[in-house]
């Protein structure tokens, strides 16, 4: 059994720089990876037992009914790598499918992932488990020397990718291939385009979770960098944009107001946005045409009720 923990401080996320310049920015915008601390995390799992809200449920049921015919598909690995793997859960099912001899996971969020990883490590007695505590946006080259040779499998489930505008999942997609090396693959899972009322049902849940986690963002900076954001003078504002195939998530100011963060004043005019999330949507094809522009070749495709998973070869 072995479990190493490596902490990449410099390569870490930075709330107050990245806070302070897309509050300057027109329109105002904020990183949705900023919506996950404590409570964001424990929103986002409330948000996944909503029963508008299917994403992660079907993953899950597509995952466990398919496995043995991905895991045929994805041949021998030696390592199963997961960026943005958090909590360790889902990886435990391709582990249990694919027995490699090493699993990497990277997480910004370095305590949870040490936490996470080394309970993986305990149930599997066999395998060595790598924690990198990164930012995988910023420095998935200081991984590198955390990747053993041999057959390298990267995992991104959860419609994660969704998160970024076409160019910039191109170049995501691209640095996944570095880390899966020469021989490399990629299994990827993303929601897929469907009915609107469907998407936006979705992201407005009845019960309020959604709004909830969106303002759970300025509570945070609240907390953690003394703003002084009145939560209940901004709305949040969730729609499907079809022109764009996205959900766009928005905090919308209720009225004309002064907000501190950091020991900076910004200026909100009433019905000003700050924007706070991507979450695209896409057609099978459409991924595959992203994917083949960062030099991935599709190697196998599954859907279940509005919701893929694909494996590439990087060659
Ligand atoms: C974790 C990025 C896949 O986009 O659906 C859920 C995050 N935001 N509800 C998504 C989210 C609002 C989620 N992802």
């Amino acid at each position: 059994m072995s479990f190493t923990f490596q902490d990449f401080p410099a390569a870490r996320n930075d709330l107050r720089a990245d806070v302070l310049a897309g509050l300057a920015a027109n329109p105002k915008a904020i990183p949705p990876k900023y919506f996950y601390d404590e409570s964001g995390c424990r929103l986002f799992e409330a948000i996944c037992a909503q029963p508008e809200y299917a994403l992660c449920r079907t993953e899950q049921t597509l995952m466990a009914a398919r496995l043995p015919d991905i895991a045929t598909a994805i041949g021998e690995v030696d390592c199963l790598v997961e960026p943005g793997a958090g909590d360790c859960i889902k990886v435990r099912l391709l582990l249990d499918a694919l027995h490699p001899t090493h699993l990497t996971v990277i997480d910004i969020a370095g305590g949870p992932l040490a936490a996470a990883a080394q309970a993986v490590s305990r149930d599997y007695p066999k395998l060595a488990v790598t924690a990198l505590a990164m930012d995988f946006l910023s420095d998935l080259e200081a991984a590198a020397p955390w990747l053993p040779a041999g057959r390298r499998l990267v995992y991104y489930p959860g419609s994660s990718i969704g998160n970024f505008p076409p160019d910039a999942a191109t170049a995501l997609l691209a640095r996944f291939r570095q880390l899966a090396g020469a021989a490399g693959q990629l299994l990827i899972g993303f929601d897929l385009k469907k009915d609107p009322q469907q998407l936006h049902a979705a992201y407005n849940d009845a019960a309020g979770i959604t709004a909830a986690f969106n303002l759970n963002l300025l509570a945070r900076l609240n907390r953690e960098l003394g703003a002084d954001f009145d939560l209940a003078g901004f709305r949040h504002y969730a729609f499907y944009n079809p022109v764009e195939g996205r959900i766009e998530m928005h905090l919308v100011s209720l009225a004309e107001q002064d907000v501190t963060v950091a020991g900076e004043r910004f200026h909100f005019a009433l019905g000003e946005t700050l924007h706070t999330e991507h979450s695209y949507k896409f057609r099978c094809d459409e991924f595959g045409i992203l994917a083949s522009r960062a030099g991935w070749h599709l190697a196998g495709e599954w859907q279940q009720d509005g919701f893929a998973v694909q494996l590439y070869d990087s060659r």
